[in-house]
């Protein structure tokens, strides 16, 4: 097994701080994982509460204790309370990472307006107002680094069995807000880049038939599926000084799926 981040010094991240949406499960948990296996000092937010309590105790035996708030992507109050959790507890804000997001397969006749308020709801919305309230923080203190999580179905679409229309205009809102939010932000020392990963094996997909997911990964050019560590370890870049030039862009960490 390799380690992902065997490239960044345990000491990478010392000092620094991250809030991690959707750090419940998946590519979120990992991501916290991983930056606290580097020295940040890390919030761990998910709307679900006990999944991020089981989650947050595995990581009582590493060095640090990670904090951990409850809050809904998808209700502006509830951001803006996940805000003042920071507020009180971080001396600054140096990175954030959103995760948070709902995966949804529904055919088209089957997606009504409900459905498209609830996934543009947590995934665009949940986003770009997490997005908002991490830059008014680090405009007030000498700059940070946003990721945003998207998806190669942002940019090659979705449909069929795995992500529906809805999620997939999600995630390419996603891709656009990031280079908005670049453009708009210039000069002012505020990184935010996206990062599209390909089929992962997290329990987003866990109603998946594992033969389904066999055929997912031979159809890659790189034959497997992505894990979270191979986004936490690009997330871990992203966030770097050895990114320091990488500005408004979109990281595909998708084992060639562009090519499929
Ligand atoms: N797994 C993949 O194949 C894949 C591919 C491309 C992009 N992505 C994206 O990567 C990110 C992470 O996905 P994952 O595979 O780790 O999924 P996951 O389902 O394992 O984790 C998502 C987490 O987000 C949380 N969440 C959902 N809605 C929320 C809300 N309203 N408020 C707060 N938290 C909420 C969930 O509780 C969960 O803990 C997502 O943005 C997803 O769209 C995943």
């Amino acid at each position: 097994m390799i380690d992902a981040y065997a490239t960044f010094a345990p000491d990478s991240f010392a000092g620094k701080t991250v809030l991690v949406t959707g750090a419940a499960s998946g590519m979120g948990f990992e991501t916290a994982r991983a930056f606290l296996s580097k020295g940040a000092e890390v919030v761990m937010c998910d709307r679900d509460a006990d999944g991020l309590a089981r989650r947050h105790e595995e990581l009582g035996g590493m060095a640090g204790t990670p904090h951990k708030v409850v809050a809904d992507m998808g209700d502006p109050d509830s951001i803006g309370r996940m805000f003042d959790y920071c507020d009180a507890r971080l001396a600054r804000l140096d990175n954030v990472v959103t995760c948070a997001a709902i995966i949804t397969a529904k055919r088209i006749p089957d997606q009504d307006w409900a459905h498209w308020q609830r996934v543009l709801g947590v995934n665009l919305l949940g986003t770009f107002f997490t997005v908002q309230g991490a830059v008014q923080r680090m405009q007030g203190s000498g700059g940070g680094n946003i990721v945003c999580v998207a998806s190669d179905a942002g940019v090659h679409g979705g449909g069929g069995l795995i992500a529906d229309t809805a999620y997939a205009a999600s995630k390419a809102g996603t891709l656009s807000l990031v280079k908005s939010v670049a453009r708009e932000l210039a000069g002012k020392a505020v990184r935010i880049n996206a990062l599209n990963p390909g089929p992962t094996d997290s329990p987003m997909h866990s109603h998946i038939d594992p033969a389904l997911k066999d055929r997912i990964a031979a159809n890659l050019p790189i034959r497997r599926m992505g894990r979270p560590d191979d986004m936490a370890a690009a997330i871990l870049f992203l966030c770097s000084d050895a990114a320091s030039f990488v500005y408004g862009a979109a990281l595909d960490v998708d084992g060639g799926s562009m090519f499929r």
